[in-house]
């Protein structure tokens, strides 16, 4: 099996959500969690954006071991320099540095001639590289861009030193199959190719940001950068979460491990939602609330007799102690009579009939049936009350 390198964003394009500010406190203690997480790669911030992200990103640096740490950079001499100051004290630092390669960047944002710019991106490479062996260039809107002039700029970021390119869709244009084309591509047309980690960095635009990244790896992207839970900027970037458990639930298609501990994934996925303030919705993939739960009563009939018949994944792999029996008016008797046995209950048959015919009446008029609700009709039932 092949590895796939994470390269986790959360701190730095997961912040980029709107309404999300993180302090150096809270940086700290989601990066110890990532490491626990077994992430390859923290991207910690871009320390020229501000004095806090400059000084989390030195915090983090000094501080946590056991990943690689990585600062962001644009491809200018400032950037680059702030970055390595603030990463200087890492064990294993890397600095990424990145430049637009579409003509609607070009023309709009950098107002820049493409000579300009395989320039700055030789220059930016080479600044970086003075200050560490491990550099990540990101060719900016990449998905947008012209396939040739991409592949001559990340030429010239290999030529230059660089040891990981990174291919970004950033604004989510891309479907998997145009993109999975576009990384096979890079590797037949891209000179040294072969001596570099290609990278890539899918937004979800078009909720297609897992799917693109599948592509890209089945074509060869052997680094994914992802946040938690999928946030990041507009409609966020590929979820971690989803991408590994992908992986992990389809090895025999993919062919791929990754260093996760899955079992750390749901705690990471709470910390992340609870210090962002950014709620995970209840159908999320993965770590929503209903992921792992089962409300209709033929569902609920196969789960008890055997989980596999509607999950995909034990649960207890992502460190979800249990799937959960949603009772409401889809339920069945089945699930009913469990969960009563749960509470301590061993009702006759008839008991039970009468009991469950009342269930299904208190359904209709509430939406969800707490245990409380469950003890009080079957207190009734046998007469206690
Ligand atoms: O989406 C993007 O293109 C980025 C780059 C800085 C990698 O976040
Ligand atoms: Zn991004």
């Amino acid at each position: 099996m092949e590895r796939v390198y994470i390269f986790d964003t959360t701190l730095r394009d997961g912040e980029q959500s709107p309404g999300v500010s993180l302090n150096v406190k809270e940086k700290l203690q989601i990066a110890r969690q990532l490491v626990k997480l077994g992430v390859d790669v923290i991207e910690a911030g871009f320390p020229v954006a501000s004095p806090g992200d400059f000084a989390a990103v030195a915090e983090i640096a000094k501080n946590v071991r056991g990943a690689r740490i990585c600062a962001l950079a644009r491809a200018n001499f400032g950037d680059i320099d702030r970055a390595w100051e603030a990463l200087r004290e890492a064990e294993a630092p890397r600095i990424h540095t990145f430049i637009a390669t579409s003509d609607i960047h070009l023309r709009h944002k950098l107002r820049m001639s493409r000579e300009q710019v395989l320039e700055a991106a030789r220059e930016a490479v080479r600044r970086a590289r003075r200050y560490t062996d491990d550099v990540e260039f990101s060719a900016e809107d990449a998905s947008r861009s012209d396939t040739d002039f991409l592949c001559q700029v990340l030429a010239v970021a290999i030529e230059a030193g660089a040891t990981v390119l990174n291919i970004p869709d950033t604004v989510g244009y891309a479907v998997p199959e145009e993109f999975g084309e576009l990384i096979r591509t890079i590797r037949e047309k891209t000179p040294g190719i072969e001596k570099v980690t290609i990278s890539v960095h899918c937004h979800n635009d078009l909720g297609l940001a897992v799917a693109n990244t599948l592509a890209a790896i089945k074509n060869g992207a052997r680094q994914a950068e992802v946040t938690i839970n999928g946030i990041g900027e507009r409609a966020g970037n590929a979820a971690l979460e989803e991408l590994v458990m992908g992986l992990y639930a389809r090895r025999p298609l993919y062919g791929m491990i990754t260093g996760i501990r899955t079992e750390e994934i749901y705690r990471t996925s709470k910390l992340v939602a609870a210090l962002t303030g950014m709620t995970v919705q209840p159908n999320k993939a993965i770590v929503g609330k209903n992921a792992f739960a089962h409300e209709s009563g033929i569902h609920q009939d196969g789960v008890l007799k055997e989980r596999t018949t509607y999950e995909i994944i034990d649960p207890t792999v992502i460190g979800i102690p249990k799937s959960t029996l949603v009772l409401g008016k889809h339920s069945g008797r089945h699930a009913f009579k469990t969960r009563l046995a749960e509470l301590g209950y061993s009702l006759s048959e008839e008991e039970l009939n009468t009991a469950f015919a009342r269930f299904k009446e208190l359904c209709d008029r509430k939406k969800t049936i707490t245990d409380d609700d469950l003890l009080a009709l079957v207190e009734e039932e046998m007469g206690r009350v």
